[in-house]
């Protein structure tokens, strides 16, 4: 993918935080995940009213990707672990709805978090992923996650063990030097 492609494909993508408005259109695009049954260990489909919290939240960014004047995906990072240490620390959820996959759009919404994660002090995002979710993966490591391990039989999905493969970037001062 050469970058003169790579910027027609998302040239039309907006990127901006996430409006309470937007809560129902993420949640839809959430549950389409859900029903994927490739994203996530949620099998409940969720409401707007859900995501309120997460998109008032003062530390923690959500982020939507808008086309031709719909949003078509969010991208938001939350809370790891309440321990001090780990206040830089931070886990990524990410979602484009099916019709708008393949083309830009999750990179787009990706690299700009990260972006923003970093202005906000965040030293490292961490990414757990499905091993069988080729595309998540893919979107990771192009946007410069590492792959650091593998949670084996890390919780059960519709009564079957699934494995977790954990990727993570680094940002800010946490970036390697050399
Ligand atoms: C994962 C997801 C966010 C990717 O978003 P997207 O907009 O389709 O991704 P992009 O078009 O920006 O593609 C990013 C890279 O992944 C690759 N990719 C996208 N879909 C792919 C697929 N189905 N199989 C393999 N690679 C794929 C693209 O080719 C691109 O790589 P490239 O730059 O080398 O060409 C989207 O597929 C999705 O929402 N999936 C369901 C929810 C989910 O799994 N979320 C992750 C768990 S939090």
């Amino acid at each position: 993918m050469t970058v003169e492609r790579d910027q027609q494909r998302s040239a039309k993508v907006e990127i901006r935080p996430a409006e309470l408005a937007d809560a129902e259109v993420i949640a839809a695009i959430y549950n389409e995940g859900i029903a994927g049954r490739q994203a996530t260990f949620e099998t409940e489909p969720r409401t707007g009213a859900d995501f309120t919290g997460l998109i008032q939240s003062e530390r923690f960014p959500l982020l939507v990707a808008k086309k031709d004047r719909a949003v078509v995906g969010w991208a938001g990072i939350s809370s790891y672990s309440t321990r001090q240490a780990y206040a830089g620390v931070t886990e990524l959820s990410i979602y484009v709805a099916g019709h708008a996959q393949g083309r830009g759009v999750g990179r787009r919404l990706i690299d700009a978090l990260a972006t923003e994660a970093e202005k906000r002090g965040f030293h490292k995002i961490i990414g757990k992923l499905f091993p069988t979710n080729t595309a998540s993966l893919r979107l990771l490591e192009r946007a410069g996650f590492l792959e650091v391990g593998m949670h084996r039989k890390h919780a059960r999905l519709d009564g079957s063990w699934r494995d977790v493969v954990v990727l993570e970037l680094l940002l800010g001062d946490a970036l390697p030097r050399d």
